[in-house]
């Protein structure tokens, strides 16, 4: 088993404003193994990279990712919400984020937010779109909607596929295996060495989301989970030099 992979949740979210090239950017010059981030389906079937319903949190402007165009969303600023530095930063499209993963030889975590909004049609456009970029064997797709990994392993049955979850379910790896998914990403604090063993046992990758303190960091990489996803790129990476399993 190789060493835990650093996931940069939304980017390197903890210093650029999540989901934007910025953040992606700055999370591979950083030595991210692989990036996280959240897609949508625009009015006219765009995959676009943000994690709420609505543009209004990371935009300030009305409006759901469902009802704009990619043109509408192609004209909001993502990133003056947190600094003016970031003035002007747009929505990216996820073959933007593909294409630089692609050339800087990343992992990608594509997280399906279709848990509130179904969004017809989102898995076989993101999976076109992996193919595209030659993706597929660096790619995760991870949602909290399991029917939808259901459907992404119907289509392509050999695509990691990963089932998020909040909660401490009993034998995790007995759900994910019933579901049809190969592998596992916990909401970290339900992660026990339990969990861990079991999922390795079942030869289910397990990766905890999203662990930002040290202390957690520490004892995830102990356990020699298969990756972590956090916000704090450079405190993991250092985190990880210093751990040995
Ligand atoms: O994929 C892990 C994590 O991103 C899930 O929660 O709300 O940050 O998308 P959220
Ligand atoms: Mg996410």
């Amino acid at each position: 088993m190789g060493q835990t992979k650093v996931l940069a949740h939304r980017g390197y979210s903890a210093k650029a404003p999540e989901n934007t090239m910025a953040a992606f950017r700055l999370a591979a010059e950083a030595g991210a193994d692989g990036l996280e981030l959240d897609v949508h389906l625009s009015k006219d079937g765009e995959v676009v990279v943000i994690h709420d319903e609505t543009v209004k949190r990371t935009t300030g402007k009305k409006g759901k990712v469902t009802n704009l165009t990619l043109e509408e969303i192609r004209r909001l600023d993502a990133g003056s919400w947190l600094h003016d530095h970031f003035a002007g930063e747009p929505i990216p499209t996820l073959d933007e984020v593909l294409s630089l993963t692609a050339d800087k030889g990343l992992w990608i975590n594509i997280e399906l937010k279709n848990n509130k909004i179904r969004y017809p049609g989102l898995e076989q456009a993101v999976l076109e779109r992996v193919d595209r970029y030659g993706m597929a064997e660096r790619t995760i797709i991870s949602s909290f909607n399991h029917y939808s990994l259901r459907t992404i392993h119907e289509l392509r049955p050999e695509m990691d596929t990963a089932i998020l979850y909040m909660a401490d379910l009993f034998e995790p790896w007995q759900y994910a295996r019933h579901v049809g998914v190969s592998s596992l990403h916990p909401y970290w604090p339900t992660v026990r060495e339990e969990t861990v063993y079991g999922c390795q046992q079942a030869g289910l990758p397990v990766r905890p989301f999203t662990v930002n303190r040290q202390q957690e960091m520490r004892r995830l990489l102990q356990l020699s989970v298969e990756a972590i996803i956090t916000d704090h790129v450079t405190v993991l990476l250092e985190e990880r030099r210093a751990t040995v399993p």
